[in-house]
C-alpha cells in the first residue's frame, strides 16, 4: 500500500525557511515513492474557533469553512509533517487558528481531565518543526513545544522535532546543510517508522 506524507505548513512565504525544511523532511519519504501532498495553511480559508463546544460530542467542527478540508487529508495521511515559523515567540496566527481548531479533534468522555485524540491507536506519526530568526533558544518562544504537545494531543505519536534558529532571509536555512541534513534523518525516522 502506497503511504501518504502530508505536510502542514503555518508560512505564506513562498519558498521560505519553512517550507525549505519541510522538503528536506520529505526527502526520505519522497525518495522511497510514498504520496506526498504539501499544504501551506494562508491558502485556507479557517476563521478562529468560537468555543461555542458544538463539536462536544462528534469530531467535527459545526463552522463550515476549509477546515473540514484539512481534517480530511489528515484523516488519509499516514505521516504528518506539522511546521511553523515563529511569531512574536510562538506559531503564526494561521497554525494557532488551525490548532484552536483541532478542539474538534479531541474528545473527553469521562472527565474534563483526561481526553482522547481522534488520531489515538492509528499509528499516525508526525514530526514537528520551528524556525526562527534569531540565534537563542529563547527567541523561539513555545513554537515547537506548541506543535509537540498539540500533535501528541490530538494522538499522533511524535517521532521527532527539528528546530531551525538564526534564519531571517526566505531561503537561507539552505545554506545550512549540517542542519537540513538533520531534518532529512528525522524524516527517514518518520518514514522507516510509517513502514512498521
Ligand atoms: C510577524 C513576525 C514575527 C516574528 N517573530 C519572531 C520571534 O518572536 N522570534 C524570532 O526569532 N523570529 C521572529 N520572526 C522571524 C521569523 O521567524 C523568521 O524570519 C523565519 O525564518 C520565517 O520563516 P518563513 O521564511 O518560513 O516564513 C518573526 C517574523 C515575523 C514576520
Amino acid at each position: 500500500m502506497l503511504l501518504k506524507v502530508l505536510s502542514i505548513n503555518g508560512s505564506r512565504r513562498k519558498n521560505g525557511n519553512t517550507e525549505c525544511l519541510i522538503q528536506s523532511i520529505l526527502a526520505p519519504s519522497k525518495k522511497a515513492g510514498a504520496q506526498i501532498e504539501s499544504i501551506s495553511l494562508g491558502g485556507y480559508d479557517i476563521g478562529a474557533c468560537t468555543g461555542c463546544e458544538g463539536c462536544r460530542s462528534s469530531w467535527e467542527c459545526i463552522i463550515k469553512d476549509d477546515f473540514a478540508q484539512v481534517v480530511e487529508k489528515i484523516d488519509e495521511a499516514d505521516g504528518i509533517v506539522l511546521a511553523s515559523p515563529t511569531y512574536w515567540y510562538s506559531v503564526t496566527s494561521d497554525m494557532k487558528r488551525f490548532i484552536d481548531r483541532c478542539y474538534s479533534l479531541i474528545q473527553f468522555p469521562v472527565n474534563r481531565k483526561e481526553w482522547i485524540g481522534k488520531y489515538q491507536g492509528t499509528g499516525k506519526a508526525c514530526v514537528t518543526a520551528a524556525i526562527c530568526e534569531q540565534s537563542e533558544e529563547s527567541a523561539l518562544g513555545n513554537t515547537l513545544s506548541l506543535l509537540t504537545d498539540f500533535s501528541k494531543d490530538i494522538g499522533m505519536d511524535v517521532s521527532d522535532s527539528v528546530k531551525a534558529l538564526g534564519f531571517f532571509e526566505a531561503g537561507s536555512i539552505k545554506a545550512d546543510h549540517y542542519l537540513l541534513q538533520k531534518a532529512e534523518t528525522a524524516g527517514k525516522k518518520l518514514f522507516d517508522r510509517l513502514k512498521r
